[in-house]
């Protein structure tokens, strides 16, 4: 395997969220560069997290590149004030909009990179005429709404297929994994495509030896595969 930019993407749902600023502060001092967090309406998934105001508190504190992924039924109200906060990268689901290149250009237009979400039961070959337009796909490893579920093996079918069009087609979007990713999933993900993992519950958040060493090992995992 060539060896790549590879990213672990905490996603700040599974942290503590009472104490938020104390996780935020350990993964910075790891050496995580990207964090991922979860805007979800009640709407499309029947569960609420992170909202705009706790968004500008964080590009306000850290420097970390900041990924947003909208779980709400109406993605293109976000994209201005998401724009305005600083964020970096800013996905939604294929199902919440009418015209995704639209959006994808609206959102690349303002200087953030655009990714569609395909959730477990939505097949690659939706995104066939939307894939030159993406910066990144986020392949979903469970049904979205919450973390801690299992991840379903077709993800890294999914994952495989994409990395397969991306070279047939030469195109440069970059993949993306959420939900589910494990110890034991890693390398699949890593091996047939994956460049941003995010990494949750079974990952730097499980809560084992604290998040300081959890993150570290799962660090380690990722740089062994990657070797
Ligand atoms: C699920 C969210 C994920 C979630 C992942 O809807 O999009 O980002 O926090 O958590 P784990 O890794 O525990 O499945
Ligand atoms: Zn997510």
């Amino acid at each position: 395997m060539n060896k790549r930019d590879l990213m672990v993407n905490p996603t700040l749902a599974c942290g503590n969220l009472l104490n938020l600023k104390k996780d935020l502060d350990i993964l910075e001092k790891e050496g995580i560069s990207i964090l991922h967090i979860d805007v979800m309406d009640g709407h499309y998934v029947p569960n609420l997290c992170f909202n705009l105001n706790t968004l500008s508190e964080i590009r306000r504190n850290y420097a970390f590149l900041l990924d947003v992924h909208l779980m709400v039924t109406n993605p293109e109200d976000y994209v201005i004030p998401l724009k305005e906060i600083g964020i970096e990268y800013l996905s939604f689901h294929l199902d919440t909009v009418r015209f995704p290149i639209r959006l994808l250009k609206k959102i690349e237009c303002l200087g953030m990179k655009g990714g569609i979400v395909l959730n477990p039961s939505q097949p690659v070959s939706l995104l066939e005429e939307v894939l030159p337009y993406l910066s990144f796909v986020l392949v979903m490893g469970v049904e979205p709404g919450f973390s801690g579920q299992t991840f379903l093996p077709q993800t890294i079918d999914k994952i495989k297929e994409l990395a397969c069009i991306r070279k047939e087609r030469a195109l440069t979007f970059m993949i993306e994994v959420d939900g589910g990713v494990n110890d034991l999933n890693t390398e699949s993900c890593i091996k047939e495509g994956a460049d941003i993992l995010v990494t949750g519950a079974f990952g730097v958040f499980r809560r084992k030896n604290g998040l300081e060493q959890d993150c570290h090992d799962y660090l380690e995992l990722v740089e062994r595969i990657k070797r």
